[in-house]
């Protein structure tokens, strides 16, 4: 059977591939490679994802009215300029979609996070790679990156896998001297952990021009698996985005878990301090061991090694005593391995684990 011709630009696709979650044959698995929140969702999520299982028979609500409600309330912003998306990986996708063709620029930073280039890709826009600064997004460079066909710029901030930050004054600076019909957005996926006072996710712009923030029920919240995530923009974006969004895109007990979770404070704010206070013990500890690390306000921590050769022999060691954390060869940084927060006593197994490869 001849195999039919996919679109070209379909066809150039690297699919993105998740973090591992199988090492070899190790008994005990220790996985820290997804920036995953290893103790799970609040409770009370887990009980309205429960609850949910009495109306599987039922359509979800379409476009989560109720979900948006909750979100508005918790932010201050209008419910309208909400949309919801099967994780936020979902509106950045809408965004490409809507925004960017064949012949259009989606300009984003060289170790941004790679769906970026995917979503590019999938709609035939050119992705643009702009080079960083010491792992940090370079305002300048990114304005200088940008041409007439620019239709998007990304930025996540923080950065993953860098877990780099750039301060909200940068921020107000690159939108201040970006074309006003380029949408600017700014992919919070980390935002919750952030306590630095110069840092905002961007919101305050969001009012007066074309920028979109986004964020996600997959880290701090602890709900990956129920893919939920939003994005929170100018009406005339979010009008145009639920043109392209796809009917009952979020399940009803992913509705549920999700607004759940957002209205436990108490515990969201418990898991922020918990893996800030873990994030500093194990950096240290790292240090201690002579691999350079980069500074991090998120959930995971960038280790720095000799060489690729290096970086790629700790991997299969700690991959052999069962720790799995991420490669990031893809993110073109070969001598690095990202790791993620576990808990501390996870932590403190990648440390041993960690203490051996190095001794090997
Ligand atoms: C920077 C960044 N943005 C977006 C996402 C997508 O998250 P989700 O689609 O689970 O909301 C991730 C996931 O790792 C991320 O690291």
């Amino acid at each position: 059977m001849p195999a039919p011709k996919a679109k070209p630009y379909i066809s150039a696709i690297t699919p993105y591939v998740g973090g591992k979650s199988k090492a070899g044959n190790a008994t005990r698995i220790i996985k820290l490679s997804s920036n995953e929140n290893p103790y799970g969702p609040s409770p009370a999520a887990l009980a309205a994802y429960a609850q949910a299982a009495d109306s599987l028979h039922r359509y979800p609500e379409d476009g989560c009215a109720s979900l948006r409600a909750a979100i508005a309330a918790r932010h201050g912003f209008d419910p309208a300029q909400i949309i919801c998306g099967v994780g936020s990986d979902e509106v950045l996708g809408m965004l490409v979609h809507a925004y960017a063709g064949v012949g259009d620029e989606v300009v984003f930073c060289e170790h941004g996070f790679l769906m970026y280039r995917v979503y590019s890709n999938q709609y035939g826009a050119t992705p643009v790679a702009v080079p960083e600064r010491h792992l940090r997004s370079d305002v300048d460079a990114l304005l200088a990156a940008v041409t007439d066909n620019t239709r998007l710029m990304f930025i996540a901030n923080p950065n993953n896998p860098t877990g780099s930050y750039i301060t909200k004054d940068d921020i107000a600076r690159l939108r201040a001297n970006l074309r006003d019909d380029i949408i600017l957005v700014l992919d919070g996926a980390y935002a919750e952990y952030m306590v630095a006072d110069d840092y905002s996710d961007g919101r305050e712009l969001v009012l007066n021009t074309n920028t979109v923030i986004t964020r996600t029920f997959s880290k701090v919240y602890g709900l990956p698996a129920l893919r939920v995530g939003w994005g929170y923009g100018p009406p005339h974006i979010i009008d145009t985005l639920y043109r392209v969004r796809d009917p009952f895109n979020i399940n009803q007990p992913a509705i549920a878990a999700a607004i759940a979770a957002l209205n436990d404070i108490e515990y969201t704010l418990q898991q922020v301090a918990l893996n800030n206070a873990e994030r500093e013990r194990v950096r240290r500890a790292i240090e201690a061991m002579g691999v350079a690390t980069h500074p991090s306000v998120t959930n995971f921590i960038l280790l720095a090694f000799e060489s690729p050769k290096q970086a790629a022999a700790i991997n299969a060691a700690l991959l052999q005593r069962g720790i799995i954390i991420r490669e990031v060869i893809n993110y073109g940084l070969p001598h690095c391995l990202r790791m993620s927060i576990g808990t501390a006593s996870e932590n403190d197994a990648f440390l041993a684990a960690l203490a051996e490869s190095l001794a090997l």
